[in-house]
């Protein structure tokens, strides 16, 4: 492997470490998979309503996500997007960039036979989506 690669498996991997667990090939799909996509301050990545088009890993910067009741920031290392395509169902809510930001997008296809693939990590992310959709009805 040249050192290039290395380094990229090593920073996505210290970016998200839930993507430490997964194995090598794995996370050399997933450099190929991603799509990279950036914002600026005041840009709305994800509009509540649409369908899902993939999920969004935050390389750099924050997002805020717009609930009815309030706000919540999201930035490097976290990801948003999630829920609709666990779901099948709509965006839940607005998410707007509140700085400068790349994104890693996986597209809902990629999702889909990525995480069928690595149920563990799809738990990881279907608990925390439970988490976030537990905290929005308790608001
Ligand atoms: P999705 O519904 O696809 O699009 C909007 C996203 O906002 C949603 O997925 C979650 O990723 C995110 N989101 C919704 N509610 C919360 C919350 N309470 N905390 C953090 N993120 C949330």
């Amino acid at each position: 492997r040249d050192r290039q690669h290395q380094l990229e498996i090593q920073q996505l991997t210290e970016t998200f470490p839930m993507f430490a667990e997964v194995d090598e090939h794995s996370q050399e799909e997933l450099l190929l998979l991603f799509r990279p996509k950036s914002a600026s301050p005041g840009e709305r990545v994800v509009r509540v309503g649409d369908r899902g088009d993939g999920m969004y890993f935050i390389a750099s910067g924050a997002v805020e996500v717009q609930l009815e009741n309030g706000a919540v920031r999201l930035s490097a290392g976290s990801f948003f997007g999630e829920m609709a395509l666990l779901t099948g169902g709509r965006r839940t809510a607005d998410v707007v960039a509140v700085d400068f930001c790349q994104f890693l997008v996986l597209e809902r296809r990629d999702f889909n036979i990525f995480m069928a693939r690595h149920p563990a990590l799809r738990a990881a992310v279907s608990d925390l989506a439970r988490e976030r959709s537990e905290m929005n009805v308790a608001r």
